[in-house]
């Protein structure tokens, strides 16, 4: 073998080996560089004969454009499988379709809470959490509600097991929100701006009630804050969350035990052929129950009643929901039958906002 014939076969194995373009340039300088073996056999040519020179030099030559081409072949295949590579990982199947039928829909009540929470978010209200299984002292007594005062009886309570032997009042699963008014004012004191939204349970099921259901309460705290605060609040609420450019409300007198005066509110509305519209109309809808909250409440909130005053409502989210959307049957919301929830969910992505569209 030739000393060309060593130089190639040791170039072109290289070559063929190298696994990366860093490698290749290795190569590449090693062999035709300023420094790299053919060239220096190149200057060799120089001392030669001009017999020897021609032979040599035409083989060096040839030998200079195979590792050349050997070199170019090379980069491009090592181009190419590593495009290769980033089409394999970054692979999307366009032709696969979406899946509408999958897709999940937001629940009447979610969406509901959330229209609610924006437009009193935007007067400024917190929002408050309490346990689901509330004890007695602040489902009942805070709100003076005493253990013998009827209010217990109408709110068909469940109450959660207790050793027969232990003597203190079995916890309950809330009746209604208003507990949270209580672990509120004690979390945060006066002056206080919150609604709390949530589940509630009253042993009753029928079309209009479930056994389960969902209320959100406000409770607004301060030194001089009145029954025409609360009925503004109400009124700017029934509009937005109806989204209609004008209500009418009832304030009927009425009775709770932590409220004092309290009143029932009526929305004004009509049923031409079966079709409710808010805003207009001979009828009247209850909505809420609200009052001015009573002295001994604001006392159980650890709040000096002859510094603050303020109001609290509680409203049913399902019946507000129910109207607002034309739902007929309350149980339906409960079923988690998809049909329903494809007819009556909303888009997953729209979240509710006052100046965006509550329900788009
Ligand atoms: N807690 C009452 C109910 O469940 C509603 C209410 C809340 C009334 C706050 C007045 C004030 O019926």
């Amino acid at each position: 073998m030739t000393t060309l014939d060593v130089l190639k076969a040791k170039y072109l194995e290289g070559i063929a080996a190298a696994a990366d373009e860093a490698s290749l340039e290795e190569l590449r300088l090693a062999a035709l560089g300023k420094k790299g073996e053919i060239s220096l056999k190149m200057r060799e040519l120089g001392q030669m004969t001009p017999e020897e020179r021609t032979t040599t030099g035409a083989a060096l030559n040839r030998l200079k454009d195979e590792i050349d081409a050997a070199l170019r072949a090379k980069k491009e295949a090592l181009a190419d499988a590593a495009l290769d590579a980033r089409l394999k990982s970054e692979w999307l199947d366009v032709t696969l379709p979406g899946r509408p039928r999958r897709a999940g829909t937001i629940h009447p009540v979610s969406q509901v809470m959330d229209e609610v929470t924006a437009i009193f978010a935007d007067m400024g209200f917190a929002v408050a959490e309490g346990p689901q299984v509330e004890s007695d002292w602040y489902n009942f007594d805070a709100l003076n509600i005493a253990p013998e005062h009827p209010a217990r009886q109408e709110h068909d309570t469940f109450f959660m097991a207790r050793d027969a032997a232990d003597p203190r009042p079995p916890h309950v699963l809330r009746t209604h929100t208003s507990p949270v008014q209580i672990r509120a004012m004690q979390a945060k004191g006066a002056p206080i701006r919150v609604i709390a939204p949530g589940r509630v349970y009253r042993m009753d099921m029928d079309q209009t009630h479930a056994p389960m259901f969902h209320q959100v309460e406000g409770l607004a705290i301060g030194r001089d804050i009145s029954m025409a605060n609360l009925k503004w609040v109400l009124e700017e609420f029934c509009k937005t969350f109806f989204e209609v450019p004008s209500v009418e409300l009832r304030f009927r007198a009425s009775h709770f035990p932590f409220t004092e005066p309290s009143a029932e509110v009526d929305i004004r509305c009509s049923w031409e052929g079966g079709q409710l519209k808010i805003g207009e109309g001979n009828s009247w809808l209850e909505i809420l129950g609200s009052g001015m909250v009573h002295p001994k409440v604001l006392a159980a909130g650890g709040i000096d009643p002859t510094e603050y005053q303020g109001f609290a409502f509680g409203v049913g989210i399902d019946r507000i929901a129910m109207l607002k959307y034309g739902i007929p049957d309350l149980r339906a919301f409960f079923e988690s039958d998809l049909r329903w929830l494809k007819h009556y969910g909303f888009a997953a992505l729209d979240l509710p906002t006052v100046f965006g569209g509550l329900s788009k």
